[in-house]
C-alpha cells in the first residue's frame, strides 16, 4: 500500500454543481492530490434524504464524476468511487448509529435548516445523516478531508466518534482533520449575499453552475446583489461585493488587496465585467472536458469499477476490524 496519508472528500449529487463547491471543494482536491492517496466520493446514499427522480439521480451521479475529472482529479492516481458501490459504508454507519447520540444529531445546523426547507420530508436519513458521513471518513481512516465551512460541524462530530470509538473497544480509527480554506470556506449566493451559495438553491440566479453557459454566467455575475456604494473596497458590511471579490481572489489566486488596488477608481460594472471574463475563461476548459467525457461513458464506467475495486480493500479492512472489536462472531 502506498506511504501517503489519506485524504478522503464528497459531494452529494444533488442539484448543479455550483463555483461554491469549486473553491470549497473541488479546487482544493486538485491542489492536494498529488501529495495524498485521495478519495473522492459522489454521496448518492446521502441524496435519498431529499426527495429524487431516479433515472436523473443516476444521471447526475455520472455527469459528477465527469465534472470531477473536468475541475482536473486525475482518476489514474486517484480514486472516485460511488458510495453506494461499496456497501460498508451503510455497514459501518450501523454501528456508528449505536455510539451517537440523539442530542448530538439534534443540535446540528444543517439537520434545522433542512428540516425546515423540506418540512413535508422530515425523515430518518436526514436526521442521521451526520453518522453516514462519519461513516465514510473514518471507513478510509482519512487523515485530511477538505470541504468548505459549512461541513466543520459534520467533521467534529466525526472525529467525536472515532474517539469514542476508540475509547470503548481501543485504537480503531484514525483522527481525521478537516482542511477548510481561510477564504473562500463559504461561498454567498449571488441575490441573497447573506445567504450560502447552494447547489440546490431554487432560484438559478443565485449560482454560478460550473456547467452554466459563458453569455448566463456574465448576466449571473452582472445582476448580483452588491450595494449602493461606487468604491470598490472590501468591507464585510457589503456582503455583495465582498462575495465577488472573494471568488475573484480565488479564481485569480491574488490577494484581496491587489484586486483592490487594480480596480481603484473603477466602476461596480466595470469589476463585474471582469469577474465575468475570468468565471467564464476559469470554466471553459473544464465544460470543454466534460463534453468529451460525457461522450465516453465506457471509459466513465471503466473510471468507476476500478474507483469500487480499490476502496473495497480499504473498507472491508476496517469493516472487519470494527466487527471483530464490537463482538461479532466472525463468517469463517
Ligand atoms: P455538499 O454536497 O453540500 O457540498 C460539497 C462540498 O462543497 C462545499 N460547499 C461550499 N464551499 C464553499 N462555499 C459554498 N457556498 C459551498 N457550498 C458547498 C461543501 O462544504 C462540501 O465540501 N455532507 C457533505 C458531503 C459528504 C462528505 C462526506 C464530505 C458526505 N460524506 C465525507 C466530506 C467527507 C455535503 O453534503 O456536501
Amino acid at each position: 500500500m502506498s506511504e501517503k496519508k489519506i485524504l478522503l472528500s464528497g459531494i452529494q449529487p444533488s442539484g448543479k454543481l455550483c463555483i461554491g463547491n469549486y473553491i470549497g471543494a473541488l479546487k482544493n482536491w486538485v491542489n492536494l492530490q498529488d501529495e495524498y492517496e485521495s478519495i473522492f466520493l459522489v454521496v448518492d446514499m446521502h441524496a435519498l434524504t431529499v426527495k429524487q427522480v431516479p433515472s436523473e439521480l443516476r444521471q447526475r451521479c455520472l455527469s459528477f464524476v465527469a465534472q470531477y475529472i473536468a475541475c482536473g482529479i486525475d482518476p489514474d492516481e486517484n480514486t472516485i468511487v460511488i458510495q453506494s458501490h461499496v456497501p460498508q459504508h451503510a455497514e459501518l454507519m450501523w454501528v456508528l448509529n449505536s455510539i451517537t447520540y440523539m442530542g448530538e444529531l439534534n443540535r446540528m445546523t444543517q439537520f434545522k435548516d433542512k428540516s425546515k426547507q423540506h418540512n413535508k420530508n422530515i425523515n430518518v436519513g436526514l436526521f442521521s445523516y451526520p453518522v453516514l458521513m462519519a461513516a465514510d471518513i473514518l471507513l478510509y481512516q482519512a487523515d485530511v478531508v477538505p470541504v468548505g465551512a459549512d461541513q466543520k460541524q459534520h467533521l467534529e462530530l466525526a472525529r467525536e466518534l472515532a474517539h469514542r470509538f476508540n475509547h470503548q473497544y481501543s485504537d480503531t480509527f484514525k483522527m481525521p482533520e478537516p482542511f477548510i480554506s481561510k477564504t473562500g470556506g463559504r461561498i454567498m449566493s449571488l441575490q441573497d449575499p447573506e445567504k450560502k451559495m447552494s447547489k440546490s438553491d431554487e432560484n438559478d440566479n443565485n449560482i454560478l453552475g460550473l456547467l452554466d453557459p459563458s453569455d448566463l454566467l456574465i448576466k449571473k455575475i452582472k445582476r448580483a446583489v452588491t450595494d449602493s456604494g461606487t468604491d470598490i473596497v472590501y468591507d464585510q458590511s457589503r456582503p455583495g461585493l465582498a462575495n465577488l471579490l472573494g471568488i475573484y481572489a480565488k479564481l485569480s489566486d491574488k490577494s484581496i488587496d491587489k484586486i483592490v488596488a487594480q480596480f481603484e477608481g473603477k466602476m461596480y460594472s466595470h469589476f463585474k465585467a471582469d469577474l465575468g471574463e475570468l468565471v467564464v475563461e476559469t470554466l471553459r476548459p473544464v465544460q470543454e472536458k466534460y463534453s468529451q467525457l460525457m461522450d465516453d461513458k465506457g471509459y466513465l464506467e471503466t473510471v468507476l469499477k476500478a474507483g469500487a475495486d480499490k476502496s473495497f480493500v480499504h473498507a472491508r479492512k476496517t469493516l472487519s476490524k470494527v466487527y471483530r472489536k464490537v463482538g461479532f462472531l466472525l463468517k469463517k
